[in-house]
């Protein structure tokens, strides 16, 4: 099979780096240009990326990055790089401004969206050149709950919103994990039209062959689930958006 396909149908998310092993800066920016080079909406390029690697900067994002519970994610720290992705509407403010206008896009959820739909094009990228090149990756969607800090502390302008970050490393000792059992297709590519019927079934299904996969008898995916999706779990985030200049 063709050697980027099967990274890509073989990859799983690597949280153990090397945190001796550095990517070369011609290694980094080849995978730069490769999230650049994603598809954009009408070639708009609401898109940006910060690119840390200095270790005072990552000791910072450990901070921001605490999962709910207050456990560090280590892999932060760990990665070679970490690349924080940002919709950006700044660089679209200064073209309209260029061109005597006023932009109105931010006013809507309209932006949000586009600028979402960029920034994770961009990151699905970013993770396939990285993984074509042997590398291991982990998205972080964590820096949300923190995105006041992040924000301050990468100085992100007006119209810039963090949305996502990507550990990018070496695998400790060269181990990358088992790609994680996803649901049956038929749950994801409908045929045609949406198939609700067989859902309940599909979903009974992978609660039982997802934990006999992860050897966890006590694991049901649909109560871990349940337990993130019970709530809006970051809800200062709507106050921020408006401060970010996202008037919606
Ligand atoms: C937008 C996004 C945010 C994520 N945030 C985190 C995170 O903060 N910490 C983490 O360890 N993994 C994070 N992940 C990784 C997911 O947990 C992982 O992709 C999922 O469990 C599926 O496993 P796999 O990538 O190994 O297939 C994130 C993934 C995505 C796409």
């Amino acid at each position: 099979m063709n050697h980027i396909l099967q990274t890509m149908l073989e990859r799983g998310s690597v949280r153990s780096f090397d945190p001796t092993q550095k990517l070369s800066p011609e290694t980094l920016e080849t995978i730069l240009k490769a999230a650049q080079q994603s598809p954009t909406s009408i070639s708009g390029q609401q898109y940006s990326v910060i690119v840390i690697e200095d270790e005072a900067q990552k000791d910072k994002l450990l901070e921001y990055t605490m999962s709910s519970s207050g456990l560090p994610q280590q892999h932060v720290k760990d990665c070679s790089v970490f690349l924080l992705f940002l919709i950006d509407f700044h660089k679209t403010d200064l073209v309209l401004k260029k061109e005597g206008s006023t932009m109105g896009i931010h006013h809507g959820m309209e932006g949000l969206l586009i600028g979402s739909v960029d920034v994770g094009i961009s990151l699905g990228a970013a993770t396939a050149a990285a993984e074509a090149l042997g590398l291991g990756t982990v998205a972080i969607g964590a820096i949300r709950r923190s995105a006041e800090d992040i924000i301050k502390e990468f100085k992100l302008p007006q119209y810039t919103f963090p949305v996502v970050g990507l550990c990018i490393g070496y695998p400790l000792d060269n181990i990358k994990p088992a790609p994680k059992l996803r649901l049956p297709l038929s749950s994801f590519a409908h045929k045609a039209h949406y198939q609700v019927s067989d859902l309940n079934t599909l979903l009974d299904k992978y609660n039982k062959e997802i934990s006999e996969s992860m050897n966890a008898p006590d694991f049901k995916w649909t109560s871990f689930i349940a337990s993130f999706y019970n709530r809006d779990y970051n809800p200062h985030l709507l106050a921020l958006y408006e401060k970010q200049g996202f008037k919606i």
